[in-house]
């Protein structure tokens, strides 16, 4: 009687556990038996993409980003704009700005090759992201697979969906909590800023007007970047003025100088309730690290299209 019971509680534990967690359908093996070489495949090719340029690991990292805040990880952000529908490419945070299509292109290609009709591009993104931090020295994880891809998309979901870098911290906590992101998992998520460039646009108005900046350092991003609008826009900055092709802590030491380069990068420590978060992940690469990958985790499980829904499209830019 005694082990009957026990049997029916954990047996109701694994219940409550499965419907608890959320998309229990996406799951490190779900390409196992159906694409063994998947991950040797799409890593060769992010490798040889940062071998050439070490900021394309930085840009595909955004890429997924940008993919799973507007309409959940489905692939949405690779659709090129059709007659019947205008797509996220040239929404105001990607137009002139995110890059490293082509690479999810080759990538897709080397894994139609292995494997036909099998991985969705919301996957390749998924697991390209993983791979661009690990290879520019961040940690890895396992990626938890089986999202299917987005037949259609909009600009305007784009230009909603993803936070501007003018936001205050207000905004940023309440568009990753409406997510299912805590306050700490933006902290981290954020630390994606240890990585990659930004253009003089984005970041002009905080080297010219704002006064919670290092001066020495708003000087010196003024020198590539013309006050004036229209003049310089594209000039590049480092988002980390220390280790840019490195992923470390470096972002978060940046942030307690007053060196953040956007307005929504010195948010995060500016004498707010996210100030305590900002100087441990400076204090502790460990737990920067650990917590960067949970909330990867949790990133990765917004909203996907699983089952009967979506597709597995064979070209990442349009449905099939
Ligand atoms: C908290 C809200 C965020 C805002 C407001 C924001 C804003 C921006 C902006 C304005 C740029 C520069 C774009 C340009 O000038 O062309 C940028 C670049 C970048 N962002 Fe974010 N971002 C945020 C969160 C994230 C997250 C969560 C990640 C990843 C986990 C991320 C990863 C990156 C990377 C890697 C780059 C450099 C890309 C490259 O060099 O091609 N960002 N971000």
């Amino acid at each position: 009687m005694a082990s009957f019971f026990e049997f029916f509680v954990k047996f109701s534990l694994l219940i409550v556990l499965l419907i608890g967690s959320t998309n229990a359908q996406l799951s490190p093996n779900f390409y196992s038996s159906s694409c063994k070489n998947l991950f040797p495949t799409v890593k060769s090719v992010v490798q040889s993409a940062i071998s050439k340029e070490a900021r394309m690991g930085a840009s595909l990292l955004r890429l997924f980003f940008h993919d799973c805040f507007v309409n959940g990880c489905d692939g949405s952000v690779l659709l090129d704009d059709t007659s019947s529908f205008t797509g996220e490419k040239n929404a105001v945070p990607n137009r002139n700005s995110a890059r490293g299509f082509d690479v999810i292109d080759n990538i897709k290609s080397a894994v139609e090759k292995a494997c036909p009709g099998v991985v969705s591009c919301a996957d390749v993104l998924a697991i390209a992201a993983r791979d661009s931090v690990s290879i520019l020295g961040g940690p890895s994880w396992q990626v938890k697979l089986g999202r299917r891809d987005a037949r259609t998309t909009s600009q305007s979901a784009a230009n909603n969906g993803i936070p501007a870098p003018t936001s205050n911290l207000n905004q940023l906590i309440s568009r990753f909590n409406s997510l299912g992101l805590s306050t700490r998992d933006l902290v981290a998520l954020t630390g994606g800023h240890t990585i990659g460039q930004a253009r003089c646009t984005s970041f002009r108005a905080r080297v010219y007007n704002e006064t919670n900046i290092d001066a020495s350092f708003a000087r010196t991003r003024q020198g590539n970047c013309p006050r004036a609008t229209g003049n310089g826009d594209n000039n590049l900055a480092p988002l980390d003025l220390q280790t840019p092709t490195s992923f470390d802590n470096n972002y978060f030491k940046n942030l307690i100088n007053r060196r953040g380069l956007l307005h929504s990068d010195q948010q995060l420590f500016n004498g707010g309730s996210t100030d305590s978060i900002v100087r441990t992940y400076s204090n502790s690469p460990n737990t920067f690290t650990s917590d960067f990958i949970a909330a990867m985790i949790k990133m990765g499980d917004i909203s996907p299209l699983t089952g009967s829904n979506g597709e597995i499209r064979k070209n990442c830019r349009r449905a099939n």
